[in-house]
């Protein structure tokens, strides 16, 4: 039996999140779904966001699906999403970008670079260490260079013209193309992130380290239609957590509002991961069609509500299955 563990997290998690939990069910009625909470809302009713039994839960799944979690930018909290990759060692987030004329995927290095968690604060500055380890950079670039081979090229985005971490990563970067036979390049970060905007069709796999990704990808959610339209996998060697490129909204919750798009294709994608490639492109094909009826979220420009949406792929998936 397929476990899956399902987190609503935050906010818009709670409404995008059964929305996809619901069509992988229709697709997948053979799997066992189980709710684990975690995030901001768990913290301030029992004083903790997440723990070692609430991690030991994840691990034991086959995949997680995760909607989003608030973070608070108060410096005694600790991110719970951060906490989680770092413990199923996620050091792959794969976030793809497609849509009309546009189909990349950021690979972002997810488990140091700025993120490595060594930071401190002193009375008149704060310092955080940015690690571009070795042994994560080749690991990173291995699993981007793999998905290049069966694509078209890889763009390893940088900053090394100023930071000797950079200068590792992409000397690595560059030697694992090298030998998987991968034409690649290397770009600023800087200048990466207006060419990518302007250009979307010169870009096919793009590596970069934790932080870069980060915000590249939420800058080239502006090629789809924007954030409600991204989804994104978090795999390392043993675990794999599926999740939307956005955060908790705080704005948009509550409201039945959130373009539920993300998580239906984090769903697609746990699907494929979990070894049936048929039922996440049903699942994709299903979305195209609502999408293409002129179903749409008011992010989109339409009226729909995120629960309305949910309705319509769930109809046309059942189609599809007819
Ligand atoms: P956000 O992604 O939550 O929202 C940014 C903007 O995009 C908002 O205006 C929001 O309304 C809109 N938006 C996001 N998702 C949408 C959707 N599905 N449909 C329609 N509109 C959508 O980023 P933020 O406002 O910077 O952060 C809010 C909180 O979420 C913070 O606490 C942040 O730390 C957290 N966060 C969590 C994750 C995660 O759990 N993966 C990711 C990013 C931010
Ligand atoms: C993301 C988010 C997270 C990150 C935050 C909430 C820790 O922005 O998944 O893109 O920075 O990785
Ligand atoms: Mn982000």
């Amino acid at each position: 039996m397929v476990k899956v563990a399902v987190v609503e997290g935050d906010g818009i998690g709670h409404e995008v999140v059964p929305v996809a939990r619901d069509i992988i069910a229709a697709v997948r009625p053979d799997f066992e779904f189980f709710d684990v909470e975690v995030g901001y809302g768990r913290w301030e009713r029992t004083g903790s966001a997440c723990d070692e039994e609430t991690l030991a839960d994840l691990q034991s799944a086959d995949a997680v699906l995760f909607g989003a979690v608030t973070t608070p930018p108060d410096p005694g909290y600790r991110s719970v999403l951060l906490q989680i990759r770092h413990a199923l060692d996620l050091y792959a987030n794969v976030r793809p970008i497609r849509g009309e004329g546009v189909d990349i995927v950021i690979v972002r290095e997810n488990t140091e670079g700025l993120y490595s968690g060594i930071e401190w604060t002193e009375p008149d500055r704060a310092c955080t260490v940015r690690v571009v380890s070795r042994w994560g950079s080749e690991r990173i670039a291995r699993y981007a260079c793999n998905l290049a081979k069966s694509r078209r090229h890889l763009t390893v985005g940088n900053k090394a013209n100023v930071l000797k971490s950079d200068c590792l990563f992409i000397d690595i970067c560059t030697v694992e193309a090298a030998r998987a036979n991968v034409p690649c390049r290397t770009s600023y970060i800087d200048a990466l992130c207006l060419d990518l905007l302007m250009h979307p069709d010169r870009y096919d796999v793009i590596v970069t380290t934790n932080m870069f990704g980060d915000i590249l990808s939420d800058a080239a959610a502006y090629l789809v239609g924007g954030l409600g339209m991204l989804p994104s996998a978090n795999v390392g060697e043993r675990h794999a957590l599926f999740e939307p490129v956005h955060g908790s909204a705080p704005d948009i919750a509550g409201r039945n509002i959130a373009n539920p798009v993300a998580a239906i294709q984090s769903g697609a994608m746990l699907l494929s991961h979990l070894g049936d490639p048929a039922s996440a492109a049903a699942v994709g094909e299903a979305v195209g069609r609502v999408l293409s009826a002129g179903i749409r979220t008011p992010d989109l420009g339409g009226t729909a509500g995120t629960r309305e949406f949910g309705a319509a792929v769930l109809r046309e998936v059942g189609r599809g299955k007819a």
